[in-house]
C-alpha cells in the first residue's frame, strides 16, 4: 500500500477474487426501470415550487451577420415572460467552451452560425418562454457565410493548425509503385438525436453557489463552465447527473452552454431553472459528427499489397474548435485502418465554416478515417479485379509489418487475423460470394453485394491526462455499500459494470451496492465519459476503493480475531476467517466500534501512454479493440433502395465483465453505424441553413432496418493483453465501425455493373447517392482513377 492507503497495480494483481457478478450476462442496473418509464431522467426530478423555465433566442433569418441591433422589448411583454437575458448580463466569462475560448454563451456582436442564441428568455412556463422567443426583432449586416468544406479550402481558414503523419518516404515510395490510384471521397456528418435531448436545471444555493443537473457526459466541465460564466469558484457550483438518455459524444462538450444558461438565470432569478431544448432547436444548434472530404492517393504492386498512401482530411469543424483537435487527430490514427502503410503521408486540415460547431460523436473521428482506409483497398481490388477481402488480408499488419504510421506497434495482429479468419468461416463468406456472382448475373435490377471488414480501434484519450479516474467507495455499518465514481451513465451500462467489480470485491451481493449519481462534490476533477474507457478508468478506481477498505477491514479482523490475514476471505454478505464464518454487518460494526474507516477514495491513472503529439512520437493507446463484420446487401438500381439482409459480426471484448451489456453495445454501436452510413443525411442549403432539423426530414435506423438476419458474437479472447478491469476491452465505440461492411457490400453490389470501374459512392449510401453512382458507373465514370 502506497501512503495514502491506494492499492499499487501490482497488490491488485496479488488479490484474486472470486467473482459471482463479474462475468455474468446481468440486466442494465435500470433495465426495468427504462422499459417501465421509471428511470429519472432530468426532466423527471420533482419541480421546486417556483421553478422558471427558459427558452434560447435566435435569428431565423440570419446565418451570418454583425449584430446592429437587437429589440426585446416585445419579448420582455410577452405574457409569463420574468426576464430576457443577454450577452450583458453575464458576470464572468462569455464562453462555454472546452478548452480554446471560442465560443460565446450569447452572442454579443456578431452571429457565427444558423441557430446561434442571442438572448434568452425566462417565463413561468416553457410554451410561455419558446412564443416569447420569437417575438424579437434583429437588424444585422450580413457577412457571406462559408458553408462547405471546399469554400473554407478556397478561403484557407481554420479553427486550428493543420497536422500531420509522416512515415518513411511517401514520395519515393508512390514514384516507386507499380500501380497508383487516386480518388476523392466525401463523409456525411451524423446528429447524435440522443431520445432525451439536452437539458439541465439549475438550483440557487446559498451564498451564490448552484446546484446543476445537467445531462452531461462531462460534469466537471459543466461546473468549470458554469463557475466560468457566472465568476465564482468551482466550489460554488455542484454537477450532477443520474443518467442521460443517450449522448453519444453529444453531450461531451456540448451540454456545458444549455447548463450554463440555467444556472445564469436560477442566480439572476434566486429560483430554479430549466432548460429544456426543443429538438428542432437542438438539431440546428448543436454540433454534429464531423463530415470530411478525403483526398487520397495509393501506391500499389500487382498483388494490391500498398506501399505507399497520401491521405488529405479535409474536415468541417464549424465556427469553433470545440474538440475537434482531438477528433482528427483520431481520424488521422484511424486513417491505417487494419493495414500496414510502409511510406505514408497523413494529413490534417481542421477547416474553419459558419456552421454548428462539430463536436464528439461514437468513434470520435476514427469511423472517418478507417472508413477511408476501406474506400482505399475496395478501389484497388476493383481495379485489380481482385476479392475485396484477399487484398484486405493481403495488407493486415503482421508479426514483421506491424508498425502503425505514428509509431505504435499493433501488438496484438494475431487477434487481428484469427477473428478475421473465424468470421470469414463462420459467416460462409466464400461460398456466399459464389452465390452472388450467380445471384447478379441473373438479376437485372436487384444486385447483392458482400464485404467483410475489420475494425482496429485505439483505446485511451490521446490527451494523456485524460486517463484518469476517481471513485468514492462507503461501506455502511450494516454491510450496505455506497457507490460513486466521476463516470457518468449514458445507457451503455457502466454503472452495472462498476457495481459488479464493486460487489466481487467486497464479497457482496449486488442488492448491497447502491448505485449514486455522479456528483462532482463526491468526486471531482474528472474527465469526460468518453474515448469508450468509461469502465477501464471508473471500474479500476472504485476497485482500488474498494480493495483499501477491505485491506483495512481485514487487518483488523486479524488482530481482533487472532485469524492470519490470508485465511480471511469475503462472499455473499459474510466473511471467513479460517474455519469460522460471520455476517460481514457484525464485521463491519466491530471495526467501527474500533475506529477503523470504512470509507475510500479509490484513484486510477492508466499506465503505459507516452504520447507527445509535439514530436508524433510515443504510444498514444493503452491498447486496440478488434473486431470483425460480414454483411450482405441487396441494391436495386432503378430505384436506389437498399436492404441489408445479413450481418455476422465477431468483436473482440477481451473478458467480458458483463457479457449481456457488450452485446447490447455491439448491436446498438452497429445499428448506430449503419444509420450514419446509409439514411442519416445532415443537409445544409446554399444560404447555410440546416435543412433536416426533426425526424420527418433525418432519418435514423428504425426496428426495421435492423438487419433480418443478425447474428452478433463475442470472440473468444485470451484476454486483454494488458492489466485492465478484469482483462477485459473497451466497447462502447469500436463498434460503430463494424457498419463499415455495409457500406463496402453496397459499393460491391454496385460494382458488379461494370467491372474495373470503381463506384464513385458517397457516404452516405442514401438512395440518391446509390442512384448516382450507378449512373455514373454506367457511363464508365468511377471514383478512383
Ligand atoms: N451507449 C448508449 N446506450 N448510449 C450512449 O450514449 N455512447 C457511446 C458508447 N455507447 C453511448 C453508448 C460513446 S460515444 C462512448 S464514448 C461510450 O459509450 C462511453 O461510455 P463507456 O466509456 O463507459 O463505454
Ligand atoms: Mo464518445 S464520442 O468518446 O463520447
Amino acid at each position: 500500500m502506497t501512503i495514502s492507503g491506494t492499492p499499487s497495480n501490482d497488490e491488485l494483481r496479488l488479490a484474486p477474487v472470486q467473482t459471482h457478478h463479474v462475468r455474468k450476462p446481468l440486466n442494465h442496473d435500470s433495465a426495468v426501470k427504462h422499459v417501465s418509464g421509471t428511470a429519472t431522467y432530468i426532466d423527471d426530478i420533482s419541480e421546486p415550487v417556483g421553478t422558471l423555465h427558459l427558452a434560447p433566442g435566435w435569428a431565423r433569418n440570419v446565418v451570418r451577420g454583425r449584430i446592429r441591433s437587437l429589440d426585446l422589448e416585445p419579448v420582455r411583454k410577452a405574457p409569463g415572460v420574468i426576464a430576457v437575458l443577454t450577452a450583458k448580463d453575464i458576470p464572468g466569462i462569455n464562453d462555454c467552451s472546452a478548452a480554446l475560448g471560442d465560443d460565446p454563451v450569447l452572442a454579443e456582436t456578431e452571429i457565427l452560425f444558423y441557430g446561434q442564441v442571442l438572448f434568452l428568455v425566462i417565463a413561468e412556463t416553457r410554451d410561455q418562454a419558446r412564443r416569447a422567443a420569437r417575438l424579437a426583432t434583429l437588424v444585422s449586416d450580413p457577412l457571406t457565410p462559408i458553408i462547405t468544406a471546399e469554400d473554407a479550402v478556397a478561403a484557407d481558414i481554420t479553427v486550428l493548425p493543420d497536422y500531420q503523419f509522416r512515415r518513411g518516404s511517401p514520395e519515393t515510395g508512390m514514384t516507386a509503385a507499380e500501380n497508383k490510384l487516386t480518388g476523392v471521397f466525401h463523409i456525411g456528418g451524423q446528429e447524435h438525436f440522443y431520445l432525451e435531448g439536452q437539458i439541465a436545471m439549475a438550483l440557487p444555493q446559498e451564498d451564490g453557489g448552484v446546484l446543476v443537473y445537467s445531462s452531461t457526459q462531462h460534469p466537471t466541465e459543466v461546473q468549470h463552465t458554469v463557475a466560468k460564466v457566472l465568476g465564482v469558484p468551482d466550489a460554488a457550483v455542484t454537477t450532477e447527473i443520474r443518467r442521460m438518455g443517450g449522448g453519444f459524444g453529444g453531450k461531451e462538450s456540448q451540454a456545458n452552454q444549455w447548463a450554463a444558461l440555467a444556472a445564469l438565470a436560477a442566480t439572476k432569478t434566486g429560483r430554479a431553472c430549466k432548460l429544456r431544448l426543443d429538438r428542432d432547436d437542438d438539431m440546428i444548434m448543436t454540433g454534429k459528427r464531423h463530415d470530411f472530404r478525403v483526398e487520397w492517393q495509393a501506391g500499389y504492386d500487382g498483388e494490391g499489397r500498398i506501399r505507399a498512401v497520401d491521405m488529405n482530411f479535409l474536415a468541417r469543424c464549424g465556427y469553433s474548435a470545440d474538440l475537434s483537435l482531438g477528433v482528427n487527430d483520431r481520424t488521422m490514427f484511424h486513417a491505417d485502418s487494419s493495414y500496414f502503410y510502409p511510406d505514408a503521408l497523413i494529413r490534417s486540415r481542421r477547416l474553419r465554416t459558419d456552421t454548428c460547431s462539430n463536436t464528439a460523436f461514437r468513434g470520435f473521428g476514427g469511423p472517418q478515417g478507417m472508413l477511408s482506409a476501406e474506400r482505399m483497398i475496395d478501389a484497388i481490388a476493383i481495379k485489380l479485379g481482385k476479392d475485396p477481402l484477399d487484398v484486405r488480408k493481403l495488407n493486415f499488419y503482421d508479426a514483421s509489418r506491424n508498425a502503425t504510421p505514428y509509431g505504435m506497434p499493433v501488438e496484438e495482429h494475431e487477434v487481428l487475423h484469427d477473428l478475421t479468419g473465424q468470421l470469414e468461416a463462420s459467416s460462409q463468406y466464400w461460398e456466399r460470394r459464389e452465390q452472388i456472382k450467380e445471384f447478379n448475373a441473373v438479376s437485372p435490377v436487384l444486385k447483392k453485394g458482400l464485404a467483410l471488414t475489420p475494425v482496429k480501434f485505439g483505446i485511451s484519450f490521446t490527451l494523456k491526462h485524460l486517463n484518469q479516474a476517481g471513485a468514492l467507495v462507503h461501506l455502511y455499518t450494516d454491510g450496505s455499500v455506497h457507490l460513486n465514481h466521476g463516470g457518468t451513465e449514458m445507457g451503455q451500462g457502466l454503472y452495472q459494470k462498476v457495481a459488479q467489480v464493486v460487489a466481487d470485491e467486497l464479497g457482496v451481493t449486488l442488492d448491497m451496492v447502491r448505485i449514486t449519481a455522479t456528483n462532482t462534490s463526491k468526486v471531482p476533477n474528472t474527465g469526460p465519459t468518453a474515448a469508450s474507457s468509461g469502465t477501464d478508468l471508473n471500474a479500476m478506481a472504485a476497485r482500488n476503493a474498494a480493495v483499501a477498505i477491505k485491506s483495512r477491514l481485514v487487518a483488523f479482523l486479524s488482530e481482533a480475531h487472532k485469524c492470519p490475514a490470508d485465511l480471511i476471505g469475503f462472499h455473499n454478505n459474510q466473511v471467513r476467517l479460517a474455519d469460522r464464518v460471520i455476517p460481514l454487518k457484525q464485521a463491519v460494526k466491530e471495526a467501527h466500534l474500533a475506529r477503523i474507516q470504512l470509507s475510500h477514495a479509490g484513484f486510477y491513472a492508466t499506465p503505459h501512454i507516452t504520447w507527445d503529439r509535439d514530436s508524433a512520437s510515443g504510444r498514444p493507446f493503452y491498447y486496440f479493440a478488434y473486431g470483425a463484420a460480414c454483411a450482405e446487401v441487396t441494391v436495386d438500381i432503378m430505384t436506389g433502395e437498399m436492404t441489408v439482409d445479413r450481418v455476422d459480426l465477431l468483436h473482440d471484448v477481451g473478458h467480458s465483465i458483463n457479457p449481456a451489456i457488450d452485446i447490447g453495445q455491439i448491436e446498438g454501436g452497429f445499428v448506430q453505424g449503419m444509420g450514419w452510413l446509409t439514411t442519416e443525411e445532415l443537409v445544409w442549403d446554399e444560404a447555410g441553413r440546416l435543412r433536416t432539423h426533426a425526424p420527418s426530414t433525418y432519418k435514423i435506423p428504425a426496428a426495421a432496418d435492423i438487419p433480418a438476419d443478425f447474428r452478433v458474437n463475442l470472440y473468444e479472447s485470451k484476454g486483454n493483453p494488458q492489466e485492465t478491469i478484469y482483462r477485459s476491452k473497451a466497447v462502447g465505440e469500436p463498434p460503430v465501425m463494424l457498419a463499415n461492411s455495409v457500406f463496402c457490400a453496397i459499393t460491391d453490389a454496385i460494382a458488379s455493373l461494370n467491372p474495373g470501374v470503381v463506384p464513385d459512392l458517397d457516404a452516405p449510401a442514401t438512395p440518391e447517392a446509390i442512384m448516382k453512382a450507378v449512373q455514373a458507373i454506367r457511363s464508365g465514370k468511377g471514383g478512383a482513377e
